[in-house]
Order: structure tokens, then C-alpha cells, then sequence
């Protein structure tokens, strides 16, 4: 995924514009580029790197003119250089454009383009719009029937965003299976892919969708479908994020500053009306066959609600990847639950239109407000976690949990499976949550950096747990992943002595998820799993609670987390893994709000 903006404004927006792309930088940060109308001319400026690399290279916030468009990228068509980064200019330097997602036939029209005589300087799919643009315009002579005229050429899935010097008042925008918003400003207004484009300007948002184009003016703006060019009115949605949320603040970055929004994020969590909780519940208990569904780290939420619903309301709810989700025959009757931070994750939307084809009901618990997912299924329920800007996910993902931990309880009251004194007293046990989460983040984050910086050198990792704690492995060795680029294979403990046990020795460096003495069964097979480690020269690693002296001695270092409910304590070890990934990246010098590779939301497939 890449990200947009564009403003139209009476003032100069060279800085302006900027400050966007850079609030974008976590989409994408291959290349960036902004283009600008100065005086009748389009001036382009791009280059390979990040926001603040490209900008000491072409002076980007400098750029002058009251109407702009910015781009910033991950590579999809086409690799990494100058040419292949946006904005894309017309031969003629009279249109310019950004673009998000695929032209599927791209191939075909850079054919015919060729065959007339047209020069590619890019290898990008992007490229083909503008010749498209500049050809229609020569026909036509009229900026709106173009931009249509060579929408109608295309296929696949994109948000575009036009500017052209023969019309220096207005943006062409359009939307299609790809995120695109407007903002709404006094005498500006801004498009963006996602609403960190604009937060800092506006709080006044409104949501386009599939099929919709965009004549935007900065005290203007209409709003039309590309079929039948009818006007559609659209509701102005307002934001009410935080803008300093989504700063770092005095943190050293965005994925710190995350973990340590945790607490206030499971407040958030907490304060989500009990009526929309137990309307999810409900939805679960109508349905014939229920589905959790995820990709990459909500894949993992989804398998750590799995165990929430077998033991909380005796219920089996397999959790699925997102991208798997098709060997699924969902029908009528059938209900699916995704979750996603970014509600736009190609995946993940692909596979709810897919359970709806197909007749099921379908929800979510999304983060983004405004975005595909969450307009798309029958209930959702928003996080309200605010801006997650590190490109791994921290605190939606916590929250996530957390949610999913109150739909399980809801069910399992409504269910009878829990008598209302057990319901109460975990209810009191969530409660207290948050308290708990500030407590371990301010006297454990010492403690973890240190373990951290010993063991930062190890390359192979083995992340280790029984029940609910196997999918807190799971995820906890994703994050570690991603950013560290160590290698972090996460499995049941129970599962290791048949086969991986072979790999083990000194280096091999184990890290189990140690649950409470009084989850006796998990207790006992986990420590079976650590001796069996140990016995055989390898290095054993323990997130565990205090007071367990059985799994102290056969650890080579701990992490200590005071005593809490069993209901919390997989989260609490959630979040320990979280940040013992943070400092094991900070010692080897990751770029770790942004880990090569990848980006914030993957709106392709
Ligand atoms: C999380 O750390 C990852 N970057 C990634 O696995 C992510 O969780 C996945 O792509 C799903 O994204 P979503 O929550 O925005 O749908």
C-alpha cells in the first residue's frame, strides 16, 4: 500500500503537503514525491528513500503553489527508483497523477501506447494512466470527460488523484476498491488515503466509496458515480482522534510510544458499550457455524479469541487467515468476524465479500473509522484505539484482544456457562486491567531491555506455549520478526518434542510463555517442554510470574510479571513480548517503526 494526499487551498501548501506525506510515511516508504501547479506549470519533484532522505535531496516542503498532490510508496509494479515513484507526469507536463492499488490490464494498454508511439519512462502500472489522460484530453478538450474517458479504460483496483494546469482550481479523485477520503477545511479542502493525510488540518471527513469521483475545489467539492455522473450526497463524518495520539511525543519511536499508549487503550476498550458487546454476542449465538478471521497479527487475535470462546462459553470458533479463507464453504445461517486494525487489508475485505456472496453474516472489530471493512459488515465494533502509525501493531492489537476477551464473556454468560459471581468477578478482573498494564510497562521495561541487549545477538529463536499462550507465542514471534529480522519460529510447547527438539542447543535460545502456577495443566505441560530444553544444552528464556519457583529454576533469565487473573495474564505476556521485540530491534539498529519490506496496511493480494 501506498499513501496520497492532495490540497487545494488559497495559500502556499509546499509545508503543508509535506507534513502530510510524512504522516503517511507508514503505508509506504520506498520513494516519495509531491507535484505542485506554479504559475501554470507543473513542477514534479521525486526521489528514491525516505520522507526526510528525499526531501534533503529535492527540498520538497519548499515547494511553492496553492494546489498539490504527494505520494508516498511501496513498491508494487515495478522497483524501487526515481522513475518508478509518484506523482507519474504526462509526456506533455500537462497531467499529473497519483495512484494507489493495480491497473490489472496495464499490460495490455501499455501495448497500444507503445504501438502509437508513446515513451514509458517507468516500469509502473501508473504510468499508463496519464498517457490514457493526455490521449482523451486531445480528443475532447474537456478535463472532466477525459479523466472519465480514460477511467473507462481501466481496470483492477485504485484510488487516483488527478491535477492538470488546465484546470489549476481543482483535484479529480477518484475511488475504487482502494481507500479514499476527503477532508473539509475552511476555504481548503484535502484528499487523502487514509485520515492521518488530513488530522492535523481538519477533523471533518467524508468517506468515499467504490465507484465514486471527485471534483474537488477548495471551497467545493462534488461528489459523483462514475456510471452515471448522478451527484450523490455523502455524510460528513467528525474524526475524533487525537492529534497528539498520533505523535510520538517525547518517545523515541511511534512503537514505544504505542506500547505505552496500552493502557489508555484498553480504557478505550472497556468503555465500548456493553450493548454493542453483547449484540455481537448475540449474532454468535444465532448463527449456525461461526467463523474468527485475521491475517498476519489479527490472524493471531483470532486464534487467541479461539481459546477465549472454548473456555469462556464452551464454545469452537475456528480462526482462519484471512488469505486461506476461501477453502471455508460459508452459506446462509453462517456467520464470519474479522479483525483488522487498518480496515482495508486487501485480504481480509476480499474474504468478508466472499462470505457475503455466499449468504453470511458478517462483523468486525476495526480501528480506522471511515474505512472499507467497517462500512462494509453487518455489525462492526469500532476499537477506538486511535492512530497506530508503527507498521507492526502494538495496542489495536491489544485491544483487539481485549474485545474479543468481553464478546467471549458475554457469550458465556448468555450461554449459562459462567455463573453470574465467576461473571462478575472477571468483569472486576477487567476492570482492573489497565491499572495492571501501567503497572508491568513501568517496573518491567528495565528488566526486558536488559534481557533484550544480552541476548540481541541470537539469530534463532524458538517462541514456546500451551493453550491460550500458543497463539500469544505465535504472535510474539511475528513481532519479533518483523522487527528485528531475526528468525522467531513460534509453536505449541507441547509440540517442539516432535521434531524441532533436534535444532536445539546452546544458541538455539527458547522464550516460553510461562502460564500461572494455577493453570495447572497448561503450568505442568509448559514446564515439561522447558526441562526438556534444558536437558538438552538450550537456552531457556521465561516471560512467568512471580512466585514460581518450578519454572525459575530451569531459566536462564525471566521476566517477572506480578500475580493477576488467568483471564489477563496471556495479554500481560502479549505485551512483555512486545517490547522485549522493541529493545532486541534497538540494539541491532532497526528502523523500526518502518521494517523493510513491509507496510502499514497490505491493500493488495
Ligand atoms: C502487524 O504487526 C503486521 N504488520 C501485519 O501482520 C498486520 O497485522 C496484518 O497485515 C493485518 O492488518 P490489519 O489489522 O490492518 O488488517
Amino acid at each position: 500500500m501506498c499513501g496520497i494526499s492532495g490540497i487545494v487551498h488559497s495559500e502556499n501548501i509546499g509545508r503543508n503537503l509535506f507534513n502530510s506525506i510524512r504522516n503517511l510515511e507508514y503505508r509506504g516508504y520506498d520513494s516519495c514525491g509531491m507535484a505542485m501547479l506554479r504559475q501554470g506549470e507543473l513542477d514534479l519533484r521525486k526521489n528514491v528513500g525516505g520522507i526526510d532522505e528525499v526531501n534533503s535531496l529535492e527540498k520538497l516542503d519548499q515547494m511553492q503553489g496553492s494546489i498539490g498532490i504527494a505520494h508516498t510508496r511501496w513498491a508494487t509494479h515495478g522497483g524501487v527508483t526515481q522513475e518508478n515513484a509518484h506523482p507519474h507526469l504526462s509526456p506533455n507536463r500537462q497531467f499529473v497523477i497519483v495512484h494507489n492499488g493495480i491497473i490489472s490490464n496495464y499490460q495490455e494498454l501499455r501495448e497500444r501506447l507503445l504501438k502509437n508511439g508513446v515513451v514509458f519512462e517507468s516500469l509502473t502500472d501508473t504510468e499508463v494512466f496519464v498517457n490514457l489522460l493526455e490521449e482523451s484530453y486531445s480528443n475532447c478538450n474537456d478535463l472532466e470527460k477525459a479523466f472519465l474517458a480514460a477511467l473507462g479504460q481501466i481496470e483492477g483496483s485504485f484510488s487516483i488523484v488527478m491535477l492538470s494546469s488546465h484546470d489549476p482550481d481543482h483535484l479529480y479523485c477518484v475511488k475504487k476498491e482502494s481507500p479514499l477520503l476527503l477532508g473539509l477545511g475552511e476555504g481548503c479542502n484535502y484528499v487523502g488515503s487514509d485520515l492521518n493525510a488530513f488530522l492535523e488540518y481538519t477533523r471533518k471527513a467524508v468517506v468515499l466509496d467504490d465507484g465514486e469521483y471527485v471534483v474537488l475545489g477548495k471551497n467545493d467539492y462534488q461528489i459523483r458515480k462514475l456510471q452515471t455522473r448522478e451527484l450523490v450526497e455523502k455524510k460528513v463524518l467528525h474524526i475524533d482522534w487525537d492529534v497528539e495520539t498520533s505523535k510520538r511525543g517525547g518517545y523515541s519511536h511511534y512503537m514505544l510510544k504505542e506500547i505505552f499508549d496500552e493502557p489508555q487503550t484498553v480504557r478505550q476498550a472497556l468503555k465500548i458499550p456493553l450493548g454493542q458487546i453483547s449484540g455481537l454476542a448475540t449474532m454468535f449465538t444465532e448463527s449456525s457455524r461461526a467463523y474468527l478471521m485475521g491475517v498476519g497479527t489479527t490472524y493471531y487475535v483470532a486464534n487467541i479469541s479461539q481459546y477465549f470462546f472454548s473456555t469462556l462459553a464452551d464454545r469452537y470458533y475456528p480462526a482462519l487467515s484471512s488469505d486461506e479463507f476461501s477453502v471455508v464453504n460459508v452459506e446462509s445461517g453462517d456467520m464470519v468476524l474479522a479483525l483488522s486494525q487498518s480496515g482495508e487489508t486487501y485480504d481480509t475485505k476480499s474474504s468478508l465479500e466472499y462470505a457475503k456472496v455466499h449468504g453470511a453474516q458478517t462483523a468486525a472489530v476495526v480501528n480506522v473509522m471511515g474505512s472499507a471493512i467497517s462500512m462494509m459488515v453487518d455489525q462492526v465494533i469500532m476499537q477506538g484505539s486511535g492512530p497506530e502509525i508503527c507498521v507492526v501493531s502494538t495496542k489495536a492489537a491489544l485491544a483487539q484482544t481485549f474485545i474479543m476477551l468481553r464478546v467471549a464473556l458475554e457469550l458465556g454468560r448468555m450461554r449459562q456457562q459462567i455463573t453470574l459471581d465467576v461473571y462478575q468477578e472477571h468483569q472486576r478482573d477487567l476492570e482492573l486491567f489497565p491499572q495492571m498494564v501501567e503497572q508491568i510497562l513501568n517496573e518491567q521495561s528495565g528488566f526486558v531491555r536488559n534481557i533484550a541487549r544480552a541476548t540481541s545477538h541470537v539469530e534463532h529463536w524458538l517462541f514456546l506455549g500451551c493453550g491460550v499462550y500458543y497463539p500469544v507465542a505465535m504472535e510474539s514471534a511475528l513481532k519479533m520478526k518483523e522487527i528485528t529480522y531475526q528468525h522467531a519460529e513460534g509453536m505449541p510447547a507441547g509440540f517442539l518434542k516432535h521434531g524441532t527438539l533436534s535444532m536445539v542447543e546452546p544458541a538455539l535460545h527458547s522464550l516460553f510463555f510461562v502460564p500461572l502456577p494455577e493453570q495447572k495443566d497448561l503450568h505442568d505441560r509448559t514446564l515439561i517442554a522447558m526441562e526438556q530444553v534444558k536437558a538438552r544444552g538450550g537456552t531457556v528464556i521465561g516471560i512467568m510470574f512471580q512466585g514460581d519457583e518450578r519454572a525459575l529454576a530451569v531459566t536462564d533469565q525471566a521476566v517477572l510479571l506480578p500475580q493477576m487473573s488467568a483471564l489477563c495474564a496471556p495479554m500481560a505476556q502479549m505485551i512483555m513480548a512486545q517490547m522485549f521485540a522493541y529493545y532486541a530491534a534497538l540494539d541491532l539498529g532497526r528502523n523500526i517503526d518502518k521494517p523493510r519490506n513491509l507496510a502499514k496496511s497490505v491493500t493488495v493480494g
